[in-house]
């Protein structure tokens, strides 16, 4: 008689247990977010959340200490010679810890875990790929241009291997490429379902917590933008960063979500170019004007990532609407903030707009969400309707309101102190800014930047166009 295999319900979401099919899940209580996997044998060492939790524990240390007690000592941070990313990682990396990279196909994961090896030159790493062979990963160093003879590479997906390897090999760093190609021998699901992820998340992490040999996983992306396999996976890790961009242009963002061991307001910017990832390390010379200086539409914004204050060039194009209903579109920022700012346009400042077909673009291929840009679009959107140029050394730092004054931002100070070390000569900024905190800089006579307080889009524009 055949045996009949045992299968049970796991929640993508938390990887909760269910015997049975549930719409809602018990545990987290996030809905349709069950999937039907063979039972994983007790033995299997993920199992439940205590065993993932004996993980974090070292049985010998397991017993209450002062807090003053605790040593400092083996929490020992080393640099990855990445220097972009050992600050996202809050100074370095920290011995045992596991770190997951997320972000799209394409978007540069592989190259970058390959870079790393290739960058510590006095590290030992073991590489291991699920995606790739020997020879792909090869010619994928070469054109890195790098070469280092303590790096090795497994091309591997068997879980057990992987651990065997890492143990006889006794790498300082180890990175899996990827956590979804990975699966056990003690499961009997399919490589990237939710038993085999957690599973092989919990042996790596114990691998890492027994040894003290950081784990960097990369992990694959979901159509909505949201790490693969179970958010268990998150929770297990120390450290989560995620690779965006626009795959099509060639700047990415590197940005930390957890930081057990530092700050998530870090982000560092790479750009892809035919030998690899290169750190960009002044974020605003994506600005680089490859324009004449008499281009109407063009406004910058002196935004900030995080803790990072950069300046980013902002287009936008009003053209009169061939159609009925004219178009407006925006690429690297928020559709329905652009349709808000329009409005405010046309009802607080009495510009028609609403005949106009309005694009907006960001440059570079990012995407924007700080409102300090909002005062940028606005004179960008004003510059094209008027066809009348901004001069390229001014830049904007404000949030415009729904009754169309000019709101204050916050590190207005750092804003003008990027703006200036990047030589511009004015920035435009709310008058409601605390006068303390520009006040300094007013006084500042020749060389520095001048700081104009506009206080609504009239006098904006009185300043600007006339
Ligand atoms: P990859 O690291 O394979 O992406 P992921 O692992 O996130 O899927 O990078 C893929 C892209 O990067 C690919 O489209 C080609 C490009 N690339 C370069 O432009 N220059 C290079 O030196 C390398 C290695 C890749
Ligand atoms: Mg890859």
């Amino acid at each position: 008689m055949a045996t009949k295999i045992k299968s049970v319900w796991y929640c993508t979401s938390c990887g909760n247990e269910s015997p049975k099919w549930m719409g809602r899940c018990p545990a987290c209580g996030e809905w349709n977010t069950m999937v039907e996997e063979p039972k994983a044998p007790k033995n299997a060492s993920g199992g439940g959340v205590a065993a993932r939790q004996r993980a974090y524990i070292d049985a010998s240390d397991a017993r209450p200490q002062r807090l003053r007690e605790i040593d400092l000592s083996s929490d020992n941070r080393f640099s990855i010679g990445i220097e972009e990313l050992d600050r996202v990682l809050g100074g370095g990396m920290v011995a045992g810890s596991m770190i997951l990279i997320g972000g799209e196909p394409g978007i540069g994961k592989s190259t970058l875990s390959l870079q790393i090896p290739l960058c510590c030159k006095d590290l030992r790493t073991l590489y291991v790929s699920g995606e790739e062979s020997l020879k792909q990963i090869k010619l994928r160093a070469e054109r890195l241009g790098g070469s280092d003879d303590d790096c090795f590479i497994l091309s591997e997906t068997l879980l057990e291997n992987i651990l065997t390897q890492a143990r006889e090999i006794k790498p300082a760093l180890l990175i899996v490429d990827s956590i979804q190609t990975i699966y056990s021998e003690a499961l009997d699901s399919s490589a990237g379902s939710v038993s085999q992820v957690r599973e092989c998340a919990s042996a790596l992490l114990r691998y890492a917590k027994e040894t003290g040999v950081p784990v960097i996983l990369i992990g694959h992306i979901t159509k909505d933008g949201t790490l693969a396999g179970p958010k268990i996976l998150e929770h297990i890790v120390d450290v989560v960063l995620q690779f965006e961009g626009d795959t099509k242009g060639s700047y990415r963002i590197l940005r930390s979500i957890k930081n057990r061991f530092g700050s998530t307001d870090e982000l560092a910017v790479f750009e892809m170019t035919g030998s690899g990832l290169r750190e960009v390390r002044n974020p605003s010379e994506i600005l680089i004007p490859m324009h004449q200086d008499d281009l109407s539409g063009i406004a910058i914004a002196a935004m900030m990532d995080g803790t990072r204050p950069f300046l980013i060039e902002i287009q936008a194009l009003v053209s009169t609407a061939a159609y009925g209903t004219p178009q407006r579109s925006a690429t690297g920022f928020d559709g329905r903030r652009l349709n808000m700012l329009l409005a405010v346009l046309e009802k607080r400042a009495g510009f028609k707009l609403a005949a106009k077909d309005v694009f907006l673009n960001i440059a570079g291929g990012l995407r924007v969400s700080d409102p300090a840009c909002d005062l940028a679009i606005v004179a960008s959107i004003l510059s094209s309707n008027f066809d009348l140029y901004i001069s390229p050394k001014v830049c904007f730092a404000a949030e415009v309101g729904l009754s169309g004054e000019i709101r204050p931002v916050s590190q207005v100070e750092r804003r003008i102190a990027e703006a200036e070390k990047l030589g511009f000569e004015e920035i435009y900024i709310s008058s409601f800014n605390k006068e303390s905190s520009f006040a300094r800089r007013k006084k500042t006579v020749d060389g520095g930047i001048t700081v104009t307080p506009v206080s609504d889009i009239a006098a904006l524009c009185r300043r600007l166009f006339q």
